[in-house]
């Protein structure tokens, strides 16, 4: 079990030490809200030396599988354990079709011809996915050129600091939603925008693995951005069904000021809160691309591997997967659902 304090997400760990303290200490809401966990330090990033030294927790040698798992063609078979990928694959609900054979050479000229013609819209946000928009493709080959640097993503960041705005009345409840009270965004527009799509999409195809979401406070408005620890692989875990309202039967916990008004009760629907993305993968020796982007719903309902691997015992009632257990935090990406602005300014990276 992971120590409480050396999570990463101020959210949901505030999350998890209201569900871990609550149990014995009936904490009171005030003592929830501070003090605010600190953003990570930056940590050495790995490099091809120190790669090899390494050592593992249990956790994250399996998530490093798991990116494995999702960057291995088809007419191979994933280097780990077969019936752990066979249980791993039981857990993934992809969002967007994993395929993993898709090549960068498709990606030119299929995005050549949906510019044309514009194909069929479902078609193009699968593409999108695959082969984002070259930006992003940038930044994915940015985080693997640095040495899985988190510092090399930060720096691409606008160092324009924004004030968090009033969404869904949070200044009212006094509720402190993100890691700091200002954001960011990436200096490239399409960056944001980019990010913006990837939480819209979430929203627009849940249904279809039966998760249904809200771009809201209390549901999915936040996402850690990583770079993974073994191959620098650039990627997001997503939190949805942040602020369950309390309910005594079925949800018994207070989560704070920010859990106020919550109208997301907590069901099977929070086995579905960890949505994982990640960026097309580049080769560390060549500009070749070695798999394409993934989005995927993280399945952790309690007979399943990813609940019994990556689900830490003192947050197993919200069944919250770590980003750290994936790679080195770049910052959170959060998305403010206010209103009649264009999708790229609800982006607050902090
Ligand atoms: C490139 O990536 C492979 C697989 O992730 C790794 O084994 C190798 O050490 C990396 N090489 C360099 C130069 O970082
Ligand atoms: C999701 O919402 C749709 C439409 O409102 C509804 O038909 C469906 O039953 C919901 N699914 C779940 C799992 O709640
Ligand atoms: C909860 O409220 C948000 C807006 O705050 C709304 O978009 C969403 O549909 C609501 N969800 C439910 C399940 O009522």
């Amino acid at each position: 079990m992971k120590p409480v304090g050396v999570g990463s997400s101020s959210l949901s760990l505030r999350l998890a030490f209201a569900v871990s303290f609550t149990l014995s200490f009936s904490l009171s809401t005030s003592s929830l809200s501070e003090p605010k966990p600190k953003p990570k330090p930056i940590t050495i990033p790995f490099s091809s030396h120190s790669h090899s030294s390494r050592s593992l927790s249990p956790a994250q040698s399996f998530a490093s599988d798991l990116l494995s798992l999702l960057a291995t063609p088809s007419n191979r078979a994933p280097p780990i354990p077969s019936n752990e990928a066979q249980q791993l694959s039981s857990c993934l609900k992809f969002l967007v079709p994993f395929s993993p054979d898709k090549d960068a050479y498709s990606y030119s000229w299929r995005r050549a011809i949906l510019e044309e013609f514009r194909g069929d819209k479902e078609e193009r946000e699968n593409e999108m996915v695959w082969w984002p928009p070259e930006p992003v493709m940038e930044l994915a080959r940015l985080a693997i050129d640095s040495g899985g640097d988190p510092a090399a993503i930060q720096r691409a960041l606008d160092p324009t600091v924004l004030p968090v705005p009033d969404v869904d009345r949070i200044n009212e409840d006094q509720c402190e939603l993100t890691r700091t009270p200002y954001g960011r965004r990436f200096a490239n527009e399409v960056i944001n925008s980019y990010l913006a799509f990837l939480f819209e999409l979430i929203v627009t195809r849940g249904p279809s693995i039966g998760l249904n979401l809200s771009l809201s406070r209390y549901d999915l408005f936040h996402g850690h951005i990583f770079v993974a620890t073994e191959t620098g692989r650039l990627g997001i875990l997503f939190h949805a069904r942040e602020y369950p309202a309390f309910d005594k039967e079925d949800f018994p916990y207070y989560l704070g000021h920010c859990q106020s008004g919550s109208n997301v009760s907590y069901d099977e629907s929070m086995n579905l809160r960890n949505i994982l993305w990640l960026a097309p993968l580049p080769s560390n020796t060549t500009k070749a691309w070695l798999a394409p982007g993934v989005l995927v719903v993280l399945d952790a309902h309690p007979d399943g591997i990813i609940y019994q691997r990556l689900v830490p015992d003192y947050v197993d009632i919200v069944r919250t997967v770590y980003e750290d257990d994936f790679g080195l935090l770049v910052a959170d990406v959060n998305y403010l659902n206010i209103d009649s602005v264009a999708s790229a300014k609800r982006i607050f990276i902090c």
